[in-house]
């Protein structure tokens, strides 16, 4: 063994090597904190978009976000709020503290999320008292886990605009159909209120055209019947009582 081999130098490049390596890794995750928040940033406007039919290819995401102002509402009682700053605000993370959210029971825990977040975010399109489209996040069990979307209703908040996950774990080609374009493409134009009541439905099967309460319906997921019903539940619950219904009902009567 020549004297460059010795076990006290062997320590000392392998610790001076682990330093380096590790000013490295900070390093980058430090520079590239920023280009990732950007990301992240970029990826949920993009599914607001695409979730309101809003999306346009070759159009900087961040420019045709720039006529959507996020906002905070308070789900009780459906008022805006002022205080919460809705850009940086996360809801999904609010809905995990107790401190910021309630245990649902088994009765109203409808679209299976466990526990509901006090504050919500909604996302207008144009201005805030007459907004084009309202765009709210709505999420719910389907067979295999947690879906996360984004539901669109136009101006007159009845007619939906559009649907969109953006995460979930069904099954490629069964549940997994929540994402096919085709099936996406009836929602636009049905009706999500008859009255003051929730009414739109995701059914099993094909809907009767010519029913009077078509514009109710949604085509089910064939094959899919347990993430059918998932999405009719979780939309369900969103629109309703304890979900963004006192909001949307405020919205409409021009009070939020
Ligand atoms: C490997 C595998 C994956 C499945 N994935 C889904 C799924 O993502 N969503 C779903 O509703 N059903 C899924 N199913 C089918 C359900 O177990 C169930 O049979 C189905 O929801 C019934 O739907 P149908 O009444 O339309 O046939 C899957 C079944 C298997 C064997």
């Amino acid at each position: 063994m020549s004297n460059k081999d010795t076990v006290g130098k062997t320590i000392r490049v392998a610790l001076a090597l682990c330093i380096v390596c590790s000013v490295l890794v900070s390093a980058a995750a430090v520079i590239l904190k920023p280009a990732q928040e950007a990301n992240v940033q970029e990826d949920r406007q993009r599914n607001i978009l695409a979730a309101a039919g809003l999306l346009e290819a070759g159009v900087p995401v961040s420019e045709q976000f720039a006529n959507i102002t996020a906002r905070a509402v308070d789900l009780d009682s459906g008022a805006f709020i002022e205080d919460v700053d809705a850009d940086i605000f996360d809801q999904l993370a609010a809905a995990k503290d107790p401190a910021q959210s309630g245990r649902l029971d088994s009765e109203t825990d409808t679209a299976k999320i466990g526990r509901r977040e006090n504050v919500g975010l909604v996302y207008i399109v144009g201005d805030a008292n007459e907004p084009e489209t309202v765009i709210i996040p709505v999420r719910g069990a389907g067979l295999w886990g947690q879906m996360y979307g984004f539901l669109a209703l136009e101006s007159d908040i009845e007619t939906i605009a559009g649907i969109g996950f953006y995460e979930h774990k069904e099954t490629p080609g069964l549940g997994g159909e929540v994402d096919n374009p085709r099936w996406k493409s009836l929602w636009p134009g049905k009706s999500a209120f008859r009255g003051d009541e929730v009414a739109i439905e995701v059914i099993k099967g094909s809907v009767d055209r010519e029913s009077p309460t078509a514009a109710y319906k949604v085509d089910g997921l064939s094959g899919a019947t347990l993430t059918t019903r998932g999405v009719s539940n979780l939309v369900q619950f969103w629109l309703g009582d304890d979900g963004y219904g006192p909001f949307l009902s405020s919205l409409k009567a021009g009070e939020a």
